[in-house]
């Protein structure tokens, strides 16, 4: 029985038609002794009929069948009797009577319903013990398509622009500059270890002193990281690098691929170039450096108004160099305690001390601050927050830094609340894309009292900010881009360091880190950069990022095949396991177990 047709093809115009189908029974309907079976392939469903008097031998076989039976038929196409058409199916007019059935595999009851809203009831650990199955919903399947017209689009839009993908190893060598890395060790060199790939970045950058010009891959990715709904130890790039650009180029060129990408998978029409938002101004207004632009509630400073305040907590911190920050959260003075008492827990997990309120209620300012302002104070609060009945304000008092991101965090949160209450929608397909540019280049690590780079080390500096290198690093910008959408970051690049001795000054005199470690870890892209480095940069996207939010679901777990659980487990496949004493003999490995 050879398949002639797919579950989603016949129609009236096949009337009469002798066929073959294959694929999982859907579902089983025993009408009267007319046995009704829902024939489903990857494409869609057909109906089958099946008059077991008429077929002695299918009797016996059909009491076999239950769902998810992997079956082969054979017969005739009819139109369906007049009323019991279904319009919702491209097959809906018609059904095969069938003569011939084939059982190619008898289901158990799987474990779970296969249906969208069935499966999403269900633990994601059990889908993910069983993600074969979970993998046959609609909605995963589906998922799974987005995933490979995304990445056809992307290869397409490069080729076109003429650039070529080159594959870098996976197995590469510890630069423990970045996120932490997963070790493989060495069978032929004992006590040594490759590392697996963070990101293609050093690869990519000598493939530009290669001569290559115009690089991309669709990259796999290892990072041990701790896992979240954005982020896997494993996920994919989309890389590139381009030599003789500028940071314009780079604008451009990926604009230009994400618009494709959008009316490629989604037939959207998104609007380019994106705003740029310098990240000072992106902290500044929405606490965050990924800001979500679907809704306002933006920050405002009130450092000014408290630095003479008799409320002591907020003129402390603006006498130790601190700032008061505020965020209106119109319309949720009718917060309850519960939801306040949790805002406070996530505000005291980023480290404040507390999160000062004002609630606009029955004409009254209700606050246990509120006492300590001054006329003054209470009427810039009012003009600046635009202060009415009903509303919600939070206060941070802090570094400048910690305080923009309690409230950026706290603004989320609030959205999320207003949202509930159908007081602000906050729609997914408002497709808000924006680059983030400005970083500085070095960031203060505070307990290692060193400067760390913000992004990563390769990054060039702004051309008019290089000479404070040498004496503020701090004030020093970077070369460096993100692109971020609806408080997702989807991406991240630079402009790259291209000069040897440039280079080695970072490492070595800003990073400070020791010239014989600088050497081994990267000696020999200083080296490679004394035969002709071309000025270069370019960018990563994360792909599983971007494709979660085509498929219009929040978590990256939802559109990666065989995903990994929060702990780092493969459920289906079961791993990580204990390996035998022999391999590890072979690779020179002692384990030494946690008390
Ligand atoms: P970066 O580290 O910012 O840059 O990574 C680029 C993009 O990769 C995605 N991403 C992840 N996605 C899922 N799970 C993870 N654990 C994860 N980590 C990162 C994000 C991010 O924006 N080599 C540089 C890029 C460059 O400079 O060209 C790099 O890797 O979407
Ligand atoms: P206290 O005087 O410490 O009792 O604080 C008075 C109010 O200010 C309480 O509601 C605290 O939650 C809040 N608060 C204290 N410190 C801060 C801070 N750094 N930022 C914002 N609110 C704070």
């Amino acid at each position: 029985m050879h398949r002639t047709h797919h579950c989603a093809q016949l129609s009236p115009a096949d009337l009469g038609a002798t066929v073959s189908l294959a694929g999982w029974v859907d579902t089983i309907r025993d009408q009267g002794g007319i046995i009704f079976v829902d024939l489903r392939d990857r494409e869609g469903v057909t109906q089958i009929k099946l008059e077991p008097h008429d077929h002695a031998t299918l009797a016996g076989q059909l009491q076999q069948l239950k769902p998810e039976s992997v079956i082969g038929i054979s017969g005739t196409v009819v139109r369906r009797p007049a009323g019991t058409e279904n319009p919702a199916l491209p097959t809906g007019g018609v059904e095969i009577e069938a003569t011939a059935l084939e059982i190619h595999n008898l289901a158990e009851t799987p474990p779970f319903p296969l249906d969208d809203a069935g499966g999403d009831k269900v633990n994601e650990d059990l889908r993910l013990t069983y993600r074969y199955l979970d993998l046959r919903r609609p909605k995963m399947r589906k998922n799974l398509v987005v995933r490979h017209r995304a990445s056809k689009s992307i290869r397409d839009y490069f080729d076109a622009a003429g650039f070529i993908e080159v594959e870098t190893p996976a197995l590469f060598k510890s630069t423990p500059e970045g996120a932490r890395e997963y070790l493989v060790p060495s069978r032929i060199h004992p006590g040594q270890f490759y590392a697996l790939s963070q990101s293609p970045q050093q690869f990519k950058q000598i493939l530009m002193v290669a001569g290559v010009e115009k690089y991309f891959q669709i990259a796999r990715c290892f990072r041990d990281e701790d896992l979240r709904s954005d982020r896997q130890m494993e996920f994919t790039q989309v890389d590139v690098e381009a030599s003789f650009v500028t940071r314009e180029d780079i604008y451009a060129l990926f604009e230009g691929m994400l618009k494709k990408l959008w009316k490629d998978v989604l037939g959207t029409d998104i609007i380019t170039p994106f705003l740029r938002l310098p990240f000072a101004e992106a902290m500044n207004r929405f606490g965050v450096d990924k800001p979500d632009l679907r809704f306002g509630l933006e920050l405002e400073d009130f450092t000014e108004t408290f630095r003479p305040s008799a409320f002591k907590v907020f003129a402390a911190t603006v006498a130790a160099g601190g700032v008061i920050k505020a965020l209106n959260a119109k319309g949720l003075a009718d917060l309850t305690q519960g939801e306040l008492k949790n805002l406070e827990d996530i505000a005291k997990s980023l480290g404040a001390k507390g999160l000062a309120f004002i609630k606009v209620e029955g004409g009254e300012w209700k606050s246990p601050i509120v006492k300590f302002f001054s006329e003054a104070e209470k009427a810039a609060l009012t003009a600046r927050l635009g202060l009415v009945e009903g509303d919600m304000v939070f206060f941070a008092a802090a570094p400048w830094e910690k305080a923009c991101a309690i409230l950026g965090r706290i603004r989320l949160e609030a959205a999320a609340l207003l949202q509930k209450r159908g007081k602000l929608t906050i729609r997914h397909e408002d497709w808000r894309f924006l680059w983030v540019v400005d970083f500085p280049l070095m960031s203060h690590d505070e307990a290692e009292n060193r400067y760390v780079a913000t992004h990563h080390p390769f990054t060039a500096p702004v051309a008019e900010d290089a000479a404070l290198l040498d004496t503020d690093p701090k004030r020093v910008r970077g070369q460096h881009y993100d692109v971020v959408l609806n408080g997702m970051e989807l991406g991240g690049g630079s402009i790259r360091i291209h000069q040897p001795a440039l280079q080695k000054k970072v490492f070595e005199d800003v990073l400070k880190i020791p010239a014989d470690m600088v050497e081994s870890r990267f000696g020999y892209m200083l080296k490679a950069f004394t035969y002709g480095a071309p000025p270069h940069g370019g960018i990563a996207f994360g792909l599983d990022r971007m494709v979660a939010l085509l498929c219009g679901t929040t978590s990256i777990r939802d559109v990666i095949a065989f995903p990994k659980t929060q702990k780092g487990q493969d459920l289906m496949a079961q791993s990580p396991t204990p390996v035998t004493a022999r391999q590890l003999k072979e690779l020179h490995i002692q384990t030494v177990m946690p008390e």
